[in-house]
């Protein structure tokens, strides 16, 4: 899993924001549930244009990602933006850093891990109490196509070895059932993605 992010990081680090109006409006609408105060987990950051955005609205924030390439380039990203509140530490999502954070966030990563349900659960067990998971994910609506020529892109490298074809709905689902309380969600329509804010349900048993 790691080999085909390792291999693309340069290519993921330079592509270009695809929808700016919704990249700001994802932007604001985390930085809504953030203060001085926040400490955030994010996994599978990549090279963290989010987090960048977001770390003078918080104490810190812990950035993850299983590809060692996408770290570095992280690092090097957040040096030259002079942000020292962001840190970082290659992760798997399914077994990320302990600690009890305020906020999560795993932008476009959940479809690409093998098992989201437990990868959902441990997120869970890193939020303090009444904290907020941020979860975002691209999918094709009518995806019949994308499914067709999936194992083909996969054998040429140029599709992740796993991907999970969530939509909206099973997105929201997927937190309910894993023990979240989702309290914002939206659909941008222009490039199909979505955005679900969640937070933890307590004594909640999943
Ligand atoms: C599509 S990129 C999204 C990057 C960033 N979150 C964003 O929205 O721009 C997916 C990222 O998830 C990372 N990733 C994939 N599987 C992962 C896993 N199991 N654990 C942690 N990170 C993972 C990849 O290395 C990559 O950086």
């Amino acid at each position: 899993m790691a080999k085909f992010f390792n291999d693309n990081a340069v290519y993921f680090s330079k592509a270009p924001i695809k929808d700016p109006t919704s990249y700001e409006d994802t932007v604001s609408r985390i930085r809504s549930h953030l203060t001085p105060t926040s400490t955030v987990l994010e996994v599978g950051g990549g090279t963290v244009t989010v987090a960048l955005k977001l770390a003078s609205s918080c104490t810190e924030i812990l950035c993850t990602d299983i590809a060692e390439n996408m770290i570095r380039i992280a690092e090097e990203r957040a040096a030259a933006a002079s942000v020292r509140n962001c840190k970082f530490q290659v992760a798997d999502a399914a077994n990320p850093p302990e600690g009890q954070f305020d906020v999560v966030l795993s932008l476009n990563v959940i479809n690409v891990c093998e098992y989201p349900s437990a990868v959902m659960r441990v997120l869970r067990s890193r939020l303090k109490p009444g904290g907020i998971i941020v979860s975002k994910i691209h999918f094709a609506p009518n995806n019949w196509w994308q499914r067709f020529t999936l194992p083909v892109k996969q054998l040429l490298g140029k599709m992740p070895p796993i991907v999970h074809f969530l939509d909206f709905p099973l997105l929201v689902e997927l937190h309910e059932k894993t023990g979240f309380d989702v309290i914002d969600q939206v659909e941008y329509k222009t490039t199909p993605h979505c955005l679900v804010i969640a937070r933890k349900k307590e004594d909640s048993d999943v």
